[in-house]
């Protein structure tokens, strides 16, 4: 289903960043409706925005062709979203004190139960003023989503919190507002990506792992409510927005920062995606090992690593766990017996050689009651099934906690 965006372009020099969102969310298959402030345009030309979306962007509150000069009601009853981004904070005090003097302003009063995301940019100072605190406090008591502002180099030449988010985690941002909060007031825990486990100071053993499976599986637990935890093995990937990122490199560093994550609050799912190296050169050599004219090649003794998700099961208090099987052949039946072994309620199978790297896979899953195929999709539409699955067991098994 198409998904109808209202996105609303206030004044600020972050409007740029509103153009690649528009961009994307197009491609994403999104019809997007742009609607500008008068200082939004002294930034990006209007034509910009209408290229982009294919759209007339919506500019005056009289503009003479609405026909029952009911333009903003009609606009606002059209979509399935309204974003802003960026939201001046001369536009976060509009919204919050229902004031109505331009066409932006009267959208946003007359968005009645629209699911609303207000994306802030300026200045740091801006930002830290107490009169726009106190304004999004009262749009957050008003049940408006608020994304951002990020850290970092302003357009000012300052640094500090105030950057509108990027268009990527926007975008992440507006799936999370459409989706229902079914993992709200939950913990969720993943492991992601390869282990590298060093043999010396320039190599390792590793595994093709790029980690894009574990790491949208982080994205659909965020988008859903949870409080993620991602600890990832080295990986190109940028730390998915919103989820607290652990970087590490060997599997036991995994396990250390899993045992850690657990002891310092209660987790309610723990998802273990990472192709953790099962064995690690036995002892790691200091410097580089160097080639010794006639010499035969050196020995390489391998040690046993933890089994991390194993260990984790096997807690008297565990949380819900989810495993992963990687398999060359035989899926269902590995996938069941590799279940069973790691006493895991329910296992994601897949075939190693027809996912690591790509973009899309095809898995089943498994459990007690048997195996279940999901088509090949996206690795982001599968993981969105796998932790609703997941959040349905863990739902009925033991319901939100009050924290
Ligand atoms: N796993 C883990 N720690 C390990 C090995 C695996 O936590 N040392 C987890 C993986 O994250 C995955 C599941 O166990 O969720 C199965 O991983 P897989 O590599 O398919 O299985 P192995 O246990 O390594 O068994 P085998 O290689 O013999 O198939």
């Amino acid at each position: 289903m198409t998904r109808r965006i209202l996105l609303g372009v206030s004044g600020g020099i972050a409007a740029y960043k509103a153009c690649e969102l528009t961009r994307l969310l197009v491609k994403a298959g999104c019809s997007v409706q742009v609607a500008m402030s008068d200082a939004a345009t002294r930034f990006v030309a209007p034509l910009t925005f209408q290229a982009l979306s294919g759209r007339a962007v919506a500019l005056d509150l009289w503009q003479p062709q609405a026909a029952d000069g009911m333009d903003h009601i009609a606009l606002a009853r059209a979509a399935d979203a309204f974003v802003v981004a960026p939201a001046s904070a001369d536009l976060l005090a509009k919204a919050a004190q229902g004031r109505g003097d331009d066409l932006l302003s009267n959208l946003l009063l007359a968005r009645d139960a629209l699911p609303t995301l207000l994306a802030p940019a300026m200045n740091r100072a801006m930002w830290a003023n107490p009169a726009v605190q106190r304004n999004v406090a009262l749009l957050r008591g008003d049940g408006v989503r608020l994304a951002g502002p990020a850290s970092g180099e302003q357009a000012c030449g300052e640094t500090g919190e105030g950057r509108l988010l990027e268009p990527e985690q926007l975008l992440a941002e507006i799936d999370a507002l459409l989706t229902p909060q079914s993992l709200r007031g939950r913990r969720v825990l993943l492991t992601a990506g390869p282990t590298h486990e060093p043999w010396d100071e320039v190599r390792f053993l590793g595994n093709r792992s790029s980690g894009k499976m574990g790491w949208a599986l982080a994205r659909a637990a965020w988008e859903r409510g949870a409080e993620v935890v991602l600890v990832a093995g080295p990986s190109a990937l940028a730390p998915p927005h919103g989820v607290r990122t652990l970087e590490v490199q060997t599997a036991q560093q995994m396990r250390d920062a899993v045992f850690a994550e657990l002891q310092r609050a209660r987790v309610d799912l723990f998802i273990a995606a990472a192709a953790v190296a099962d064995w690690r050169p036995a002892a790691a050599v200091s410097g580089k090992l160097k080639k010794q004219p006639g010499a035969a090649p050196p020995a390489l003794e391998l040690a046993l690593n933890p089994d991390i998700l194993a260990e984790v099961a096997a807690l008297a208090d565990a949380p819900f766990c989810v495993g992963f099987a990687a398999e060359a052949g035989d899926l269902h039946a590995q996938a069941q017996a590799k279940r069973m072994r790691k006493g895991v309620p329910l296992l994601v199978g897949n075939l190693g050689a027809q996912a690591f790297g790509r973009d899309d896979n095809a898995v089943v899953l498994v459990d007690a009651h048997g195996v279940r195929e999901l088509p090949r999709a996206s690795k982001l539409e599968l993981a969105r099934r796998i932790v609703d699955e997941a959040a349905a067991r863990l739902g009925a098994l033991n319901p939100t906690p009050e924290r």
